[in-house]
Parts: C-alpha cells; structure tokens; sequence
C-alpha cells in the first residue's frame, strides 16, 4: 500500500518557472524547458506508480504564443522528442494520454504526434495523462457553451436541460473527476488561466522551488500536505 493516508485523485501541475532556472544557471532558457521535461517525466513515472487517477500537466497555454519566437520554436520541438522518446515507456505503462487544449492551431508535425499519441493509447486503462497545450480554460468553457448551443440550436437538447454535468461533458476533461490538487511550483499564486471550471473545490499549493527542481521528495511533500487538508466542499 502506499505510504499516502490519502491520495488526490486528479492531481494537475503548472509547471512554472523553467526561464527562472535557465537564468539562475547562466543558460538559454530552451535549456530550462530541456530541463524542465526531465522534471516531468520522473512526475509522470512516480504518478503511474502510486497509482493516480488523474494528473493534468499545463505544458504551453494560448498566451504562451506571446514569447519570442525562438523560444516558441524550442518548445515545439522539445515537444515532439518528448513524445517520439516516451511513448513506447508510457504505453507499455498502460497510460492514457489525452491532450487538453487546440490542436488545431499547432504546427503540423506536432498536431499529428499529439494525435497519434492518444490514438495509440487510447485503451490504456491506467494513469489518465492529461498534457494542455495550446490551452485556455476560459477558451475551453466558450468552447463547451458554443457545442452546447449548436446541440440546442438543432433541437437536441432544450436549453433547460443544460445543467453541471452537461457542461462537463463538453469540455476536454469530459470523464474525468474534477482536480482534488493543484500545484504550482515557482512561487507564483495564480491559476493563468489552468482548469476554471475543475478546479472549483481544489486545492492548491504553492511551492517556491523551480520546476526543473521539483523533484519526487517534493511532490511527496505537496501529497502528504494535501492528506491533512480539510476539504469541506461548503458543509460543516
Ligand atoms: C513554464 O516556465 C513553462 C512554460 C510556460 C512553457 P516559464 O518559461 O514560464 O518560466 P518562468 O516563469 O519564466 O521562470
Ligand atoms: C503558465 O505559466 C503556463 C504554463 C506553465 C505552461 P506562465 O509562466 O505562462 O504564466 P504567467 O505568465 O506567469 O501567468
Ligand atoms: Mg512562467
């Protein structure tokens, strides 16, 4: 059994602080990033093996397309050799991975990886790897009101019926519980714009340390914190 009194279920991560660590080092910041997915992939591990439900990851987020273009390019690449060098291991891992955000405005080569990599596992019936790239939360809820809207402007639905799960269902995280923990490494206390509408009863958790530093020790820190919250969801 796990040593955790209590685990969350959806645990989701914003990953921050990568152009941070780059500096303090002395070092391009695409090196920050380079380091930042070996932080990731040890968290995905460890998540896999303690036996998660869920775990949300916000690797790059529709205002991320405001940084130089270089490091927007580093990114995308990063992007397709993480999945060409992990896929194999997560799939044999049973993981199931599913990207939250649109694909559709990435390059190509990047699009088409994304999508063969939830293709191919699909039917993984273990961890429920969630990666949001080109992703924004509020994006996500317009996006849901839009395909609700279309479904009763065509007579499939009437507005009245359109309650929480609904809606739920319409966004990328239709399926999944709602997120007990968010992490947000770097010491920066906002949500920019990750998961609105799941993370209503959330909680969160702010460490300082840079996300190419966070390592297991400290996600087990924020797992042992979380087993001593008092989660009240509005009663007594
Ligand atoms: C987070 O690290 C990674 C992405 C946004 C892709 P940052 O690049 O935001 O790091 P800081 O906040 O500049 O330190
Ligand atoms: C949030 O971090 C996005 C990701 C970690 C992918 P940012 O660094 O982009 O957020 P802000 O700009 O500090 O709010
Ligand atoms: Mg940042």
């Amino acid at each position: 059994m796990s040593e955790f009194a209590k685990l969350p279920r959806h645990v989701a991560i914003i990953m921050d602080g990568n152009g941070r660590w780059a500096k303090k080092h002395k070092l391009k910041v695409a090196l920050g990033h380079r380091k930042g997915v070996e932080a990731l992939r040890s968290i995905i591990r460890e998540s896999s093996d303690l036996g998660i439900e869920a775990l949300s990851l916000y690797a790059f987020s529709t205002e991320n397309w405001k940084r130089d273009p270089q490091e927007v390019e580093a990114l995308m690449a990063l992007m397709l050799e993480f999945f060409a060098s992990e896929i194999d291991e997560l799939d044999e891992k049973n993981v199931c991975i599913r990207i939250l955000g649109d694909k559709d405005g990435l390059p190509e080569k990047q699009r088409q990886a994304l999508i063969d990599a939830e293709n191919r596992t699909e039917k993984n019936t273990g961890l429920k790897l969630n990666i949001a790239i080109n992703y924004g939360g509020r994006a996500e809820i317009v996006r849901a009101a839009r395909l609700l809207a279309e479904k009763a402007a065509a007579g499939v639905i009437r507005p009245e019926d359109i309650d929480e799960a609904s809606m739920a269902r319409e966004l990328y995280t239709k399926d999944l519980p709602d997120v007990d923990l968010m992490i947000r490494t770097s010491g920066e206390m906002r949500l920019s714009n990750f998961l609105l509408y799941q993370c209503a009863y959330a909680e969160f958790m702010f460490p300082t340390v840079l996300w190419p530093d966070f390592d297991l020790a400290a996600y087990h820190e924020a797992l042992h914190a979380f087993g001593s919250r008092e989660r009240r969801f509005g009663g007594r």
